[in-house]
Formats: C-alpha cells, sequence, structure tokens
C-alpha cells in the first residue's frame, strides 16, 4: 500500500485557504496602458477571489512592461494596476504578495518597495525574498509555508540600469541563495510548502526552462521536498509534473496575465512523459482572447492547483498531499 495516499483525508477535508497567482501582467508603456486580454483576465481574477474567499495572490513578476516603474508615484500604478484590477476581492490591504520580474529590474525595484510600504497598499513586498507561514484553521493546524524567491538576482542578473560590476551582481546572488537554503530550512516543519518566483524551472514554452534554475534551484527543491514551484516568465499556463514522491517537485507556470503565448518551442526540454498542461495561444489573436491564472487550494488533505482561462473556466487542476513523514520513510506515495 503506498504510504501517504491522497483519499484516505480527502472525504472528510475541506479547503480552508485558498489563494492565487498570476504572472506577467505588466500592461503596456504607451496608451492605452492596457489590454483586452489583460482586463479579461483581471475581471475572471475578480471573479475567482470572490467565489474562493481568496487570502491573497502571488503576483510572480513582470508588473511592469518593460521597464518597470520609475518611483512609487510612477503614474503607472494607476493606469496599469490600480484601474485594471478593480474587483473588491482583489483590493485587501497587502492582498498583492510581489517578488520582481526581469521588466520590473530594469526600472526602479525600490520603488515597488516604496509603494508597498505605503499605509493601506493593495501591494506586499517587504523585501526582494520573503517567506511566511499560513496555519489552517483545522483541527491539524496544518501549515503552509510560502517562500518567495527573486530569480533575477539569484541568477546574477544585474540589480538595476546602472551595471554594477559583475562582482557585485554575483555577490547578490550569493547572499540570495544563502537566504534561499536557510528560508527552505526554516520550512522544514510545514505540511505544504510553495516556492514562487519569476524565471521557471522547467517551461515548455517559447523561454523554455532556466539553466541556472535547473542547475541549483532543483536540487534545493527536491531536497527541501517543496510542493509546488510556481513561475512566470514564459506568457503560458502550463504544469510540469513528475509522478507523486517526496522529492517529485510540481512545476505551475502561471505566466499568462497579460496574454497567453502560442510557442511551445521548448516542449522537447520536458523531461518525458511531465508535461501534464500547456494552454497555448492562437498565434495573432492572443492580444484580445488568451490569458490566464492559477487558483491554489489548500486543506489538510491535499494543495490543488487548478489554472484558469481569461474566460474563467477551469482548464486543469492537480493536487499534491501533505509532506507527510511516513512517505518520506517507504519513499511512496500515491494518488487515486
Ligand atoms: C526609486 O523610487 C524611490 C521611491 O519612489 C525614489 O525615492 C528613488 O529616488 C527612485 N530612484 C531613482 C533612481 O529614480
Amino acid at each position: 500500500m503506498p504510504a501517504c495516499v491522497l483519499a484516505a483525508v480527502a472525504a472528510t477535508a475541506f479547503a480552508d485557504l485558498h489563494f492565487l497567482a498570476v504572472a506577467d501582467w505588466g500592461g503596456l508603456p504607451v496608451w492605452p496602458w492596457t489590454t483586452p486580454a489583460q482586463r479579461r483576465v483581471a475581471a475572471a481574477l475578480g471573479a475567482a477571489a470572490e467565489a474562493h474567499d481568496s487570502a491573497f495572490v502571488l503576483s510572480l513578476g513582470d508588473h511592469f512592461y518593460y521597464r518597470g516603474v520609475r518611483s512609487a508615484d510612477d503614474a503607472r500604478w494607476r493606469r496599469g494596476f490600480e484601474d485594471v484590477y478593480t474587483h473588491d476581492a482583489l483590493r485587501g490591504d497587502g492582498f498583492w504578495r510581489a517578488v520582481a520580474g526581469n521588466h520590473d529590474h530594469a526600472g526602479n525595484v525600490s520603488a515597488q518597495l516604496a509603494y508597498a510600504a505605503r499605509p493601506g497598499s493593495l501591494w506586499y513586498y517587504p523585501s526582494l525574498q520573503y517567506r511566511w507561514r499560513e496555519v489552517l484553521r483545522d483541527e491539524e493546524r496544518t501549515s503552509v509555508d510560502f517562500v518567495l524567491i527573486d530569480t533575477y538576482v539569484l541568477c546574477g542578473g544585474r540589480s538595476d540600469r546602472r551595471r554594477p560590476p559583475r562582482g557585485a551582481a554575483r555577490a547578490a546572488a550569493e547572499e540570495a541563495w544563502r537566504w534561499l537554503e536557510g528560508a527552505l530550512a526554516e520550512s522544514a516543519s510545514a505540511d505544504f510548502l510553495v516556492v514562487g518566483g519569476h524565471y521557471p524551472v522547467h517551461s515548455p514554452a517559447g523561454h523554455g526552462p532556466t539553466a541556472c534554475l535547473r542547475r541549483r534551484l532543483e536540487p534545493l527543491l527536491r531536497s527541501h521536498r517543496a510542493s509546488v514551484y510556481l513561475s512566470g516568465h514564459d506568457h503560458a499556463l502550463f504544469h510540469v509534473g513528475p509522478p507523486l514522491s517526496p522529492a517529485a517537485v510540481q512545476y505551475h507556470g502561471v505566466g499568462a496575465g497579460l496574454l497567453t503565448s502560442a510557442s511551445a518551442r521548448h516542449a522537447h526540454t520536458v523531461p518525458h512523459g511531465q508535461l501534464r498542461f500547456h494552454q497555448r495561444g492562437r498565434r495573432f489573436a492572443n492580444v484580445v482572447e488568451s490569458g490566464g491564472f492559477v487558483g491554489c487550494s489548500v486543506s489538510a488533505a491535499g494543495l490543488t492547483v487548478t489554472h484558469y482561462g481569461a474566460d474563467g473556466n477551469a482548464l486543469h487542476a492537480a493536487t499534491v498531499p501533505p509532506r507527510a513523514t511516513e512517505c518520506e520513510a517507504t519513499g511512496e506515495a500515491g494518488i487515486t
């Protein structure tokens, strides 16, 4: 018998933490500042947040194309964010839990931290990388740890556009990796571990996998038994999932906040048989009619990631069991 069969507890459990995730919704740097597809995703995101009583949305970078914001007072905040995500269910204090993408780093990332620091800000972004724990109100006191990482810094990207020496970027990257290893270790006791960042580890779409993350992040996610890794950068929804086992991390692409690209150029890089789902946009029509996001439900029984299109329809769902220690002992896991 598999030691951690999901269905064993699924019958009595109910989801009592729900959150959303979306990336790459960064609008346009010129009038009309947004697109029809971004507005449709925004409306569907709001409807999902209301229907599921979502606690927050993970916003995984590229919030403003193409060069981020200039300051905390940049008009893009209003034009590309506040005036687009207007649904009340998306407008709680700190509802938007952000980490930067490469396009954010091309502008003033400090301004995104400063915008978050204002009283009553919708934006939550205390530092470039951060972690927190949610504890469900169930008998088991099920815990979910969140670790949001800055993959641009981790991969040695320049931290601003004034081109600091490579040495400084490298030092910043090593400091960020040290922080990440500590954060993952601190999350050892959590029932679920959700890691989010901008660049993907695996991706079937136009940009494809990120070499630096495959080399250094993937082994860390596996050894620390992360439940899921959520990422953006590639403008697509996808799920790359090995068969469930304690070291099997499920990879979900959520970068369809503005549009879904038609590209499947890197499908061949996904480990054989592990591409569970890939939403592709239609070439030329994707600015109008594509896009999407994910919604995640957590209960003692499992964490379910559901992919939604811009019309709000569910396209794909996948569940992982908690990081139960008996799974580790036997090396077996199952989903029924
Ligand atoms: C970045 O934004 C912050 C907050 O608005 C501002 O104080 C700072 O001057 C900006 N930096 C640059 C280089 O414009």
